[in-house]
């Protein structure tokens, strides 16, 4: 899709700029934990500010539901980036004394019902009193809001920098990838993630499918012994199972599944851990991480592998350091083999990326998404409409 970038905008000199970024990061005790996505914002940011463009950044955090809650405030992103906070993103009052190359942070957009529900007069607000839009928040452009899709239809609307970056990384592995492509597809909840396996599935030559995804199918084929409730698995669901059925016909000799996981006596982050493989798990076994030969497993497919596109930690990687084992082993083997040349790697998810950064792998990736949902729907093909919006 040809798009609107900023390098078409010309002089901005004095401009006032509507700049959309996803800064939905993680906030622990008023302290962000995870700045990925601040940081990947700054070039465009940068760049604005050096040609002496005049900046409202516009952000949301979390879900506050439509209304002002403190909780979801961005004042601790402000005090981050050292820019003032607007306390209220619809009042424009700060706009006369901006200079050039000022930048300002407008307070949740997500304070506003309105935003979500992509109201026109809200959009209208929004984008009063500025010059151009630009959107660079790629992390959020799958969803049509006032601040993604309305306003460009009052402001002349342009992609920045990352927002292009991610579509063309993205664009290249779905259209143009070095095969084999291989795709690793985790996380706890198989219903969330059939469409990308699906997508997975058409797109790539493998496809690992791990985590309680991989517990799933393989419950769904027919594993009894793995108790449904033993892995954050979601109960039992006639389509979902019908879905797991097509999936394996279709593509089942390109899907690898787990062999092995790391279980536990309870739910809990500080559970002893013992490694079983998939036929000695008893019903009581809560399965928690993936066990050292799946891992084996994938490393054998990484191996095979010119191309990975992965999405989903393998266990719950936050657990350290007794149930990131998996998900940490696999990151620093995907980085090692990209490092070496042999492999390019386009990493995308909260969580995933948060692992990244745990095991320092982060730099050593070919390409890391600011995306969690953007990621996975441009991967299945979907058009995201805040990307659709600044269409030529
Ligand atoms: C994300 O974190 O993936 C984006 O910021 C979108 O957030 P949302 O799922 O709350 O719309």
């Amino acid at each position: 899709m040809n798009i609107r970038t900023i390098n078409e905008i010309g002089d901005i000199r004095g401009k006032y700029i509507l700049l959309r970024d996803d800064f939905n990061v993680q906030i622990v005790d008023g302290r962000i934990t995870d700045a990925f996505r601040i940081e990947q914002s700054m070039p465009t940011i940068r760049k604005l500010q050096a040609a002496g463009a005049r900046i409202a950044i516009c952000a949301h955090l979390g879900r506050p539901g439509g209304k002002r809650d403190e909780k979801f405030t961005l004042a601790p992103i402000a005090e981050y980036m050292k820019v003032p906070l607007i306390p209220d993103c619809l009042d424009k009052g700060f706009l006369p004394a901006m200079r050039d190359g000022d930048i300002v942070l407008l307070e949740n957009v997500r304070f506003y019902a309105a935003e979500e529900e992509n109201d026109p007069e809200f959009a209208r607000q929004l984008a009063s009193g500025f010059d151009i839009y630009v959107n660079d928040a790629f992390a959020v452009s799958h969803r049509a809001h006032a601040s993604t899709v309305g306003v460009t239809k009052f402001l002349p609307s342009y992609a920045g920098e990352l927002l292009a970056s991610e579509i063309a990384a993205l664009t290249r592995v779905m259209k143009n990838p070095a095969r084999p492509l291989l795709g690793l597809v985790s996380g706890a909840k198989i219903k969330s993630k059939i469409a990308v396996i699906k997508a997975f599935g058409k797109l790539c030559d493998k496809v690992i499918c791990a985590g309680g995804i991989g517990t799933s199918i393989l419950v769904a084929m027919g594993a009894r012994n793995l108790a449904m409730d033993a892995d954050n698995l979601e109960k039992y669901d006639a389509d979902t199972n019908a879905e797991i059925f097509e999936i394996m016909k279709e593509f089942g000799d390109k899907i690898i599944l787990p062999v092995e996981k790391g279980v536990g006596p309870a739910w809990e982050k500080d559970a002893p851990r013992t490694d079983k493989m998939m036929n000695d798990i008893l019903p009581g076994d809560v399965i928690m991480d993936e066990g050292p030969a799946s891992v084996a497993e994938y490393e054998r497919a990484i191996d095979d592998a010119k191309t990975i596109v992965w999405n989903g930690t393998v266990g719950m990687a936050e657990w350290q350091p007794t149930w990131s084992v998996g998900t940490f082993a696999l990151a620093r083997y995907v980085a090692a083999r990209t490092r070496a040349g042999k492999l390019e790697s386009i990493v995308g998810g909260g969580d995933t990326v948060a692992a990244l950064e745990a095991t320092d792998t982060a730099k050593d990736m070919t390409y890391v998404s600011t995306g969690g949902g953007a990621f996975l729907e441009f991967l299945e093909g979907r058009e995201l409409p805040g990307i659709v919006a600044l269409k030529k």
